[in-house]
């Protein structure tokens, strides 16, 4: 049978076809309706390719008992491999690299599956999102490029390599793809997004602030990712403009508060925390709420970009166990774990983690010495450029702190000359400029 997308699916059964449609159209489309997968694969066991995507479905999942569901559909799929095409074989492969943290193998597989089989979006949309994590910009503009001619009346493709366009510093074309997605269909909110990267890099916050919430009444049937970080990314314009009283409501209205247990609820949370109070804004308790809900996490370990951020919500809020704990897991994956991301955990995640730890409790002079290092190679922590230039603020913010604004002052200015001047720059500029005359 063919999948809505024209692959071809080794199954008889209508309902696995569906199963796999509705699972894709979520994955692509930034949807709910994953769930089917579960239950659909269980009636066709034999469908390699459902239970492939099943088991994509277990690595989503955050709860303790992830591992038996992964094993369970992994191992069904690898079962059914040998009856199914070579796309669904290829695919099952990558799935089986992924959950083996073998990314480099997983990667180089959905790049042939990219090549050779263009029409399996699925493919591309994990590949996309592994390189994301890996902090490999190319690699998710290669897949979006591969698969596009194939795509060209699909609004999501379009988004796909927006987005891939734009973490490449192509942001003219990343703008045109993002615009072309969202007049070929409203709702397609990775659009937007990769649109909004491209507002901030330029520091058009005035039209990110149109941009967005022209189009913010389409993500209310988004997961919780994608709801939370396009809301997020509506209130970074707002911060950066210094509209305070908007970003905070933004942030107790949407981005804190679809799915608190989720990871990049959290992280949207914490990112948007975190910098607020780098601005000078008070945020109450705020902390405390949400490390209770970052200290209940069972932590996997499996990107150093979120551990980052859940390490210094919890020195923040002040649960120290729960960072005893994250931070175990995190030196025995750096010590221990999958060749392609030790680099990145040994040498960036783990000093950038103390220094932010160092920042929570007031220690700047620690934290400029741990993160020095780190700091220059950050992008192999994964995280968009947007995301990660939270840590070149605390870089900022730590050397205003210890006084050494003769080192801050150029690196304010040139954020104020990479892009239209944002207020929260120009602010932090002058101040730097006045201690550093105090300090003459
Ligand atoms: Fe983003």
């Amino acid at each position: 049978m063919k999948d809505g997308f024209g692959n071809i699916v080794t199954t008889c059964s209508e309902k696995s076809v569906e199963a796999i449609d509705r699972f894709s159209n979520s994955l692509v489309g930034l949807g709910t309706d994953f769930a089917v997968a579960f239950e659909a694969s269980d009636e066709d066991p034999d469908c390699a390719v459902l239970s492939a995507l099943a088991t994509q479905l277990a690595l989503f999942m955050e709860s303790p008992d992830r591992g038996q569901f992964i094993d369970k559909f992994l191992n069904r799929a690898i079962a059914a491999a040998p009856g199914a095409t070579e796309r669904e074989q290829l695919f099952v492969e990558a799935m089986n690299a992924h959950c083996n943290n073998d990314f480099a193998r997983a990667t180089s597989l959905h790049r042939r599956l990219a090549a050779d089989y263009p029409q399996d979006l699925v493919s591309a949309k994990i590949g996309q999102t592994l390189y994301f994590n890996l902090g490999d910009d190319e690699g998710m503009l290669w897949l979006a490029d591969q698969i596009i001619d194939t795509h060209r009346d699909c609004a999501y493709a379009h988004g796909m390599r927006a987005f891939g366009l734009e973490q490449m510093s192509r942001l003219e074309e990343a703008e045109e793809e993002g615009r072309r997605a969202t007049q070929m269909l409203r709702r397609e909110p990775w659009a937007h997004h990769a649109v909004a990267h491209v507002m901030i890099t330029q520091g058009r916050l005035d039209d990110g602030i149109n941009w967005m919430r022209e189009y913010s009444s389409e993500w209310e049937d988004c997961n919780s990712f994608m709801y939370t970080h396009n809301w997020w990314h509506l209130a970074l314009f707002h911060l950066e403009k210094e509209e305070f009283d908007q970003a905070l409501a933004l942030y107790d209205g949407h981005i804190w508060g679809q799915d608190k247990t989720y990871s990049q609820d959290q992280i949207n949370a914490i990112s948007m925390l975190w910098r607020l109070e780098l601005a000078g804004v008070e945020v109450g308790d705020r902390w405390e709420e949400l490390s209770e809900y970052v200290a209940e996490r069972s932590f996997v370990n499996d990107q150093p970009f979120l551990d980052m951020q859940y390490a210094f919500a919890l020195a923040r809020g002040g649960r120290k166990d729960a960072l005893h704990i994250l931070l175990e897991g995190m030196r025995k994956v750096a010590a221990e774990g999958p060749e392609v991301t030790k680099e990145a955990w040994q040498n960036v995640a783990i000093p950038a983690t103390e220094s932010f730890i160092a920042y929570a409790e007031g220690d700047f002079k620690k934290t400029l010495s741990l993160l020095a290092t780190p700091r220059e190679k950050l992008q192999s922590i994964g995280g968009s450029h947007a995301q990660r230039d939270l840590f070149e603020q605390v870089w900022i913010h730590s050397l205003m702190k210890a006084k050494k604004f003769d080192q801050a002052l150029p690196l304010i200015q040139e954020r104020l000359d990479f892009r239209a001047p944002a207020k929260i720059d120009q602010t932090l500029f002058s101040k730097a400029k006045k201690f550093e005359t105090v300090a003459i």
